[in-house]
């Protein structure tokens, strides 16, 4: 601004109008696109009304609502849904140098920070984790969606075994009482969170850092996500007490990045009671109060 100031007076008035169209452009522009990603046992369909009400108050938003795993087929492993809706989503942010915003609803927050974590051209500068088990899920809750009569107490026969590991849900079922079946037989979860190192875990957790913000969201009324703390990385200890993120090895040792994120500044943790699970996408005033203003 200075140095336009000391221009010339014939130079002056070009330089206001390239200034003007600039303003025009990113008033037109001015919002990164947003990506969508819906949860378990749903669709697209399901994400509308964010996807709307992102439209009606930040006009020219351009919003791709994923379709991609809808209904049953929500229930294909975790590994599988990262790979192919992340080249979609690479495909987008191809388009976009200035990056993408990314909202992830439920199982579709973990989803989110799958393709963030393993896709280094996938550019994202918001990511909105909206009530996600980011630390696993252990409750009933969620299980009676798909699994109806299968107890909590002896999931993990199922889960933890080379078939269970087909489900989604058995992707990040984290039994607080059998750990050690957990790691052997989890091949999602304790890798994401380097929970177990492999040659991957730098790159994930570097790419992780590339976000320019990452909020998570969740709330004690939410009752499908259990503990509900894991939707902020919180977990169950080995009595089921919950230990908070920050109390956490994957935070302490920051394992994924989080701790740098939250030191720079740029880690948000935001905890809304009154909402129960599947209201989080149904909620206007979720989106006007806790989504729109991330997005930028
Ligand atoms: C993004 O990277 C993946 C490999 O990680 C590659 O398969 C894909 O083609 C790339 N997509 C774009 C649009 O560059
Ligand atoms: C990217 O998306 C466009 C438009 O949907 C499509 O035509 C193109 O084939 C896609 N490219 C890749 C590498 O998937
Ligand atoms: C459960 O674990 C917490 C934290 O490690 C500990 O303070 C508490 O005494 C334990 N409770 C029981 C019943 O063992
Ligand atoms: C909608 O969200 C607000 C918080 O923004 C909450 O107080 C209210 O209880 C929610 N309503 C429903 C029906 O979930």
């Amino acid at each position: 601004m200075v140095n336009f100031f000391v221009l010339r007076s014939s130079k002056m008035e070009s330089k206001l109008t390239v200034l003007g169209v600039l303003l025009l452009v990113t008033q037109i522009l001015g919002y990164r696109p947003v990506v969508l990603i819906h949860g378990i046992m749903t669709g697209s369909g399901s994400m509308e009304m964010i996807s709307h009400r992102i439209q009606e108050k930040h006009p020219g938003t351009i919003v791709y609502n994923v379709n991609r795993f809808e209904s049953w087929s929500s229930l294909e492993t975790m590994w599988h849904q990262v790979l192919e809706i992340g080249l979609d989503v690479a495909n987008i942010s191809s388009r976009y140098p200035e990056g993408i915003n990314l909202i992830g609803y439920s199982q579709g927050g973990l989803i989110a920070r799958g393709i963030v974590e393993t896709f280094p051209n996938v550019s994202v500068s918001t990511f909105i984790s909206l009530s996600s088990p980011q630390a696993g899920q252990y409750g009933a809750g969620f299980l009676h969606l798909v699994f109806p009569g299968l107890l909590k107490d002896s999931a993990y026969e199922l889960f933890y075994s080379r078939v269970g590991q087909h489900t989604s849900v058995g992707n990040y079922w984290n039994d607080p009482y059998h750990q050690t079946l957990f790691e052997s037989y989890s091949v999602f979860l304790p890798y994401l969170n380097n929970h177990i190192k492999s040659a991957k875990s730098d790159d994930f957790k570097n790419n992780l850092l590339k976000l320019k913000r990452l909020v998570l969201i969740g709330g004690p009324d939410d009752n499908v996500i259990t503990p509900w703390q894991s939707s902020q990385f919180g977990y169950y200890n080995t009595n089921e007490t919950v230990i908070e993120m920050k109390e956490q090895d994957i935070y302490r040792e920051d394992r994924i990045g989080l701790r740098a994120l939250d030191e720079s500044g740029r880690l948000h943790v935001v905890t809304v009671p009154g909402v129960n699970h599947f209201s989080w996408h149904m909620n206007v005033s979720i989106v006007d109060d806790y989504l729109l203003p991330f997005l930028d």
